[in-house]
This record gives C-alpha cells, sequence and structure tokens, in this order.
C-alpha cells in the first residue's frame, strides 16, 4: 500500500506542477496578447500637451484706452485716433509717427513721400483727418535752440 500512497503523491506533485505551468502559460498568453493588440499599454500614457495658446485680448481690450491714451499705440485720443492707427502704425511704430512732430505742410509732405516711395496707399479724404489729428495733438515743438542772439555790445579784447 505504501507504493501506491507513495505513486498518488507523485501524480500529485506532477498534476500541481503542470497545473502552475499551465496558469503562468496562461498568464504570459494574456500578456503577448495585450502587447499585440496594444503594444503601447505598458507605455506611461502622453500626459495631454498643454496648448500653447496665447490670450489674444478681448476685442475691447484691444482698443483700450486709458488716461487718454489708446494703449497698443500710446497715441493720445482724440478726433481721428481710430483713422491714424489703423493707417499709420501698420508699417512702423507709433512711435515713429509722434516723434516727428510737423506742421501739416511738413505732414502731408512726409504723406506724400511714403506713397511714393514706401508703398503707403491713398488715404483719401482720411488724410485730413489725420493731418489734423498729428497737428493738434503733436504740434511743432518750440524751437529747440535759442534764438541768435542780437544787441550785444562787443568789446575789445586788451592785449
Ligand atoms: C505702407 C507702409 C507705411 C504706412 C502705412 C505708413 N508709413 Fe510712415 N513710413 C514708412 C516707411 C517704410 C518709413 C521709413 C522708415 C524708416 O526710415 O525706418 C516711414 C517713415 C515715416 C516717418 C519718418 C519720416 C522721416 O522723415 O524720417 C514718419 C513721420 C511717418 N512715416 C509717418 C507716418 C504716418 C503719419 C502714417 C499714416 C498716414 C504712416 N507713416 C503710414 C512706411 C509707412
Amino acid at each position: 500500500m505504501q507504493e501506491h500512497a507513495k505513486f498518488k503523491q507523485q501524480v500529485k506533485a506532477i498534476y500541481r506542477l503542470m497545473a502552475g505551468l499551465f496558469g503562468l502559460f496562461i498568464v504570459a498568453a494574456i500578456g503577448i496578447l495585450l502587447l499585440v493588440s496594444n503594444p503601447d499599454w505598458t507605455r506611461k500614457k502622453a500626459t495631454e500637451v498643454e496648448s500653447e495658446y496665447v490670450a489674444i485680448p478681448e476685442v475691447d481690450d484691444f482698443d483700450k484706452i486709458e488716461n487718454g491714451i489708446h494703449v497698443r499705440t500710446g497715441l493720445i485720443e482724440a478726433d481721428g485716433l481710430m483713422t491714424v492707427v489703423n493707417n499709420c502704425t501698420n508699417c512702423h511704430s507709433a512711435k515713429l509717427v509722434t516723434q516727428n512732430r510737423m506742421n501739416a505742410e511738413r505732414w502731408i509732405a512726409t504723406i506724400k513721400w511714403m506713397q511714393e516711395t514706401q508703398n503707403l496707399w491713398d488715404l483719401g479724404k482720411n488724410e485730413e483727418i489725420i493731418v489734423n489729428y498729428l497737428v493738434t495733438n503733436y504740434p511743432a515743438k518750440k524751437k529747440g535752440r535759442r534764438e541768435v542772439l542780437s544787441n550785444i555790445e562787443w568789446y575789445d579784447l586788451e592785449d
């Protein structure tokens, strides 16, 4: 009988081994199947790329006026402001416009020069509005240099 019991034990051991192997095989098979059907399943999901969206100011903010200044260009708020903004800040900064203080005549000449050499478009009726705006809000500055001296009593240097 002892022989028989021993044999039974051996069968049991083999059976367990087989069952274990079978289990391993199932697990491996499932793993392989998963890999084949979805090769990326072990990889970390790419975190959602944050869009590099830069907030564009609201339309209202775009032409915001603060303390009488058109914020985007630095131009003074007055009649004709938007005409100047729309026609004179496309190619160069508004600073180029405001740092040049001229009278109407010279403004018209400058505009003509840009039209002839810099592809500035025909301004039509806007030209008057623009020149008025510029002359009114950025008037020609008083002369920077003192007047030539006159009425001076010169004296002779003695040696
Ligand atoms: C089509 C493009 C364009 C537009 C629009 C434009 N300009 Fe100009 N402007 C130029 C160029 C180019 C120059 C030369 C810039 C430089 O020398 O760097 C210039 C130069 C100037 C200068 C400097 C002139 C000088 O003698 O140095 C003034 C002032 C000026 N522009 C005013 C204006 C005004 C006012 C308006 C609106 C009526 C205007 N610009 C619209 C192209 C333009």
